[in-house]
């Protein structure tokens, strides 16, 4: 904020501020932030379109992360991914300052389904889609929920998968242990809300209170 105010596009009741200090009144007074109008609102939901090389992460000494990629003009103290993606994984990471929310949504007990597309070295046989759909033992011996999973392109390579939960490197270990390996990974839905697909790779919006319903 420090900067935008510096930059002159913050105006409040149509006069640029230039003082960083400066405390408006979020009831009372106008705030426009480069033209649009800035509403205050307690907590701040975030849709980013993550790129492949950058940390799901709030701070990694000498790595880009999710945060970094928040614009100014919707950083606040306290912001996070709400669950990660791996660092070579793409698509929708949602970034918030509600632990709470995020809480809930992350919670195994309440199977917020997360959908991604895997492009895989090799097409999953019937017997192994099937262990996806009852529920595939990972090399350590941990029983996954049952998944679901649609074959998306002729060869079999690329494939859609629903889960309700999130271990570690999940869908990664789900394909090794179905004598596959992931080429690519991209998550393009959390619940019931889509990356929306105008967002390009690094790029980031808000999420109005009707999108951050869909996802529980
Ligand atoms: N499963 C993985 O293996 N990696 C991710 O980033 C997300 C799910």
């Amino acid at each position: 904020m420090r900067d935008l105010v510096k930059s002159g596009k913050v105006l409040v009741n149509s006069k640029p501020v230039s003082d960083p200090a400066f405390k408006a009144d979020p009831e009372t007074d106008s705030i426009t932030v480069g033209g649009k109008a800035f509403g205050y609102s307690e907590y701040i939901y975030i849709m980013l379109n993550k790129p492949k090389g950058v940390v799901s992460a709030s701070r990694s000494p000498g790595e880009k992360t999710v945060i970094d990629l928040v614009p100014p003009e919707f950083k606040r103290n306290g912001l996070f991914p709400a669950g990660r993606l791996d660092k070579d994984t793409t698509g929708f990471v949602l970034i918030t300052d509600n632990g709470d929310f995020a809480h809930e949504i992350l919670s195994p007990k309440k199977h917020v389904v997360k959908t991604y597309i895997a492009c895989l070295d090799r097409a999953i046989d019937s017997e192994n889609l099937e262990k996806f759909r009852t529920g595939v033992v990972l090399e350590d011996g941990y029983e996954c929920l049952p998944a679901e999973i649609k074959v998306l392109s002729e060869d079999g390579k690329t494939v859609e998968i629903k889960l309700r939960e999130g271990k570690y490197h999940q869908i990664k270990r789900m394909a090794a242990a179905c004598r596959s390996h992931v080429n690519e990974l991209h998550r393009c839905a959390m619940g019931n809300l889509f990356l929306d697909d105008s967002l390009q790779q690094g790029e980031c919006r808000l999420l109005s209170e009707e999108e951050l319903a869909l996802i529980k």
